[in-house]
């Protein structure tokens, strides 16, 4: 027994305690419930009686040097954290810098553009970035041949070998949302649909593999030409000031007929240009007919923008990178 005691005695003054881990550590092997020294003690029973009183003596001793080696090495190791933390008494010290989260320049477009059509009375909605051929070409009225279907400008997925009507394409605008709500036939519709699309561009500056859009979508009775004109300018107002300088300019989609896109004028340090900032038109027949509304009694209007070129002129960004590689010294700009 007195050997055995003298064994823990130098495992106990040989154990080093460098950092938090080795202290707790330490509390386990020795101090703890079931540490060694609890059960040198558990063995009191089958000492000798005469013995008793020495071992018991010696058995203290251990348990004391354990317990002082603890405190001291836990005394040390918070004094050294105070340290390296650079903690102190003085208040006049400059304090360190702390960060506070900012939101993205895209989350802050997107939020204009929604407050700016909530408050025009659309509502929001949402349909899926993988989407079908059907839903998001052939409803839309794109002919079989229309080069936006070619593996040049869109990513397809491949789903099944044996059945390719089962292939899918990361949705290559925000449209084929437009065909969702129309088959859901919840009319009239009056929504937004924001969110991101895929094209097969390289990268550049100027260009990127996905971007976001908000599509618009009005359907109703008696919906005119002249009301998306009028929605239109009235988001151009609201978005860029009631002083903005815009033009409308007839255009083509396979989707809407007829189909216009508008322009702002940007100023800048070369005098100006003017930007195109979406694209419109009054929904398509066929488009209605792929979805079974009615033509007899509904129209209605549509458009869709991008919300990366206004997020790059609203913030003066100018490669468009900067909005896809997060870098937290660019975010850090956006307060
Ligand atoms: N989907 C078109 C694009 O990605 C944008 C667009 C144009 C959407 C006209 C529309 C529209 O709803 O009516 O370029």
């Amino acid at each position: 027994m007195i050997e055995k005691i003298g064994t823990l005695k130098k495992e106990i003054s040989s154990f080093t305690i460098l950092n938090k881990v080795d202290l707790e550590e330490f509390r386990l092997e020795f101090l703890s419930r079931n540490g060694k020294i609890q059960e040198m003690f558990k063995l009191m029973g089958s000492v000798p009686n005469e013995e008793k009183a020495m071992v018991g003596k010696s058995m203290n001793e251990v348990k004391n040097l354990a317990q002082k080696k603890y405190d001291d090495a836990k005394i040390k190791l918070q004094k050294s954290a105070k340290k390296s933390f650079g903690a102190s008494d003085d208040i006049s010290l400059p304090v360190p810098p702390r960060y506070t989260g900012s939101l993205h320049p895209l989350t802050k477009a997107l939020n204009e553009i929604k407050q700016i059509f909530l408050r025009l009375g659309f509502n929001i909605a949402d349909g899926p970035e993988l989407e079908d051929d059907f839903h998001n070409f052939t409803a839309l009225n794109f002919p079989p041949d229309h080069p936006a279907r070619d593996m040049q400008d869109t990513f397809f997925v491949r789903r099944s070998d044996e059945n390719p009507d089962e292939n899918q394409v990361l949705r290559t605008h925000t449209s084929p949302v437009q065909i969702r709500l129309m088959k859901n036939k919840d009319l009239p519709i009056r929504s937004i649909m924001p969110g991101r699309v895929y094209r097969n561009e390289a990268v550049t500056a100027k260009s990127y593999f996905q971007f976001n859009q908000v599509e618009g979508l009005y359907v109703d009775k008696n919906v005119t030409l002249g009301e998306l004109i009028e929605t239109l300018v009235m988001f151009a107002k609201l978005m860029y000031g009631s002083d903005v300088k815009y033009r409308v300019r007839p255009s083509f989609f396979p989707f809407t007929e007829p189909s216009l896109e508008m322009d702002v004028w940007w100023e800048n340090d070369q005098g100006g240009q003017w930007l195109e900032i979406l694209g419109a038109g009054m929904v398509d027949p066929n488009v209605f007919d792929a979805v079974n509304v009615d033509t007899e009694i509904y129209t209605g209007f549509a458009f869709g923008m991008g919300v990366d070129r206004i997020a790059l002129l609203r913030y003066g960004i100018d490669d468009i990178r900067t909005l896809y590689e997060n870098d937290i010294r660019v975010l850090q700009q956006f307060k």
